[in-house]
């Protein structure tokens, strides 16, 4: 898929519970947003934290005349992005990586597990596999009730389990303990913490089958060159910037 670099526009959609941010961005040259698939990520040029470096950020949904994002105020670069406001100018360059499997059979049932500020991909996924007639279920975890006010995006568009550590909303416990992962499935995809994305592939494994993850290695360039991407796979290294962010579990050792 074709790259580009795009001057954007912000608009400060929702402020959620933890510190999310839901910002929509639109091309100052009013064109459409380009091709852009569900995984995929953007790199983010928040020029004014004064980092040298680009961040990457997942895309969160894509519409005709806009991209959005979701993110989370973890260090420099993101907490700088939080304090943007409606109006203020955003450069990106994108869609970058490959993302998750998305050319299922109508019926077949993809259950997508979230972690955290890992929901993020999984909307836009959920959005294309509903379109295509794929039964798909979320199970999504955060720690408090608060955390997880996020998940009102996603309300009316498919069953949504949520799982909190405090049982302040949803299920008390982890997102593998749900009664839904109980269930009959042909497909699992995620992207969280890596600890509970080990045990979603593990839970994926112990069912037989097969599971996509969406690594969040730190990443420097973006673009393949710089290897500080990399991640251990039964071929080899592999970056996570150009090989991924998406994998099939039965590539990557960890499991
Ligand atoms: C493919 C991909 C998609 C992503 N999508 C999103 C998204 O949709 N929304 C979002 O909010 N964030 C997302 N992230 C994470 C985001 O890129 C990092 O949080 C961001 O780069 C941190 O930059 P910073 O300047 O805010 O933090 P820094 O000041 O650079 O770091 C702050 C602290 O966070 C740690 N840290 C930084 N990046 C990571 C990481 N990737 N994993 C674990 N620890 C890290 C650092 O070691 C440091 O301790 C994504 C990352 C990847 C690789
Ligand atoms: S970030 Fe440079 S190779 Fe992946």
């Amino acid at each position: 898929m074709k790259k580009y670099e795009l001057e954007t526009v912000v608009r400060v959609s929702e402020r959620y519970g933890s510190g999310l941010l839901h910002l929509v961005l639109e091309r100052t040259d009013g064109k459409d947003m380009p091709e852009m698939a569900p995984g995929q990520f953007v790199e983010v040029a928040v020029d004014r934290a004064k980092v040298l470096l680009n961040r990457p950020i997942s895309i969160f949904n894509r519409t005709d005349k806009a991209l959005e994002l979701l993110v989370s105020p973890i260090g420099t670069a993101t907490k700088a992005l939080c304090e943007y406001v409606t109006g203020d100018r955003l450069r990106i360059i994108g869609p970058l990586g490959h993302g998750f499997s998305t050319q299922f059979a109508a019926g077949t049932r993809v259950l997508l597990m979230g972690g955290g500020v890992g929901i993020a991909p999984l909307y836009y996924q959920l959005r294309t596999l509903l379109s295509a007639g794929v039964k798909a279920e979320v199970v999504y975890g955060n720690r408090t009730a608060q955390d997880a006010e996020i998940c009102a995006l996603f309300s009316g568009l498919a069953p949504l389990h949520v799982c909190t550590d405090d049982g302040t909303a949803g299920f008390h416990g982890l997102v593998t303990q749900h009664p839904a992962t109980e269930g009959a499935f042909d497909f699992v995809q995620v992207c969280g913490p890596k600890p509970m994305m080990k045990a979603c592939a593990r839970l994926a494994a112990a069912k037989g089958v097969p599971a996509e993850v969406s690594l969040e290695n730190q990443m420097a360039c973006g673009l393949g060159a710089c290897l500080c991407c990399v991640e251990d796979s039964k071929d080899g290294n592999v970056c996570v910037c150009k090989n991924g962010p998406v994998f099939n579990t039965s590539l990557l050792k960890w499991q």
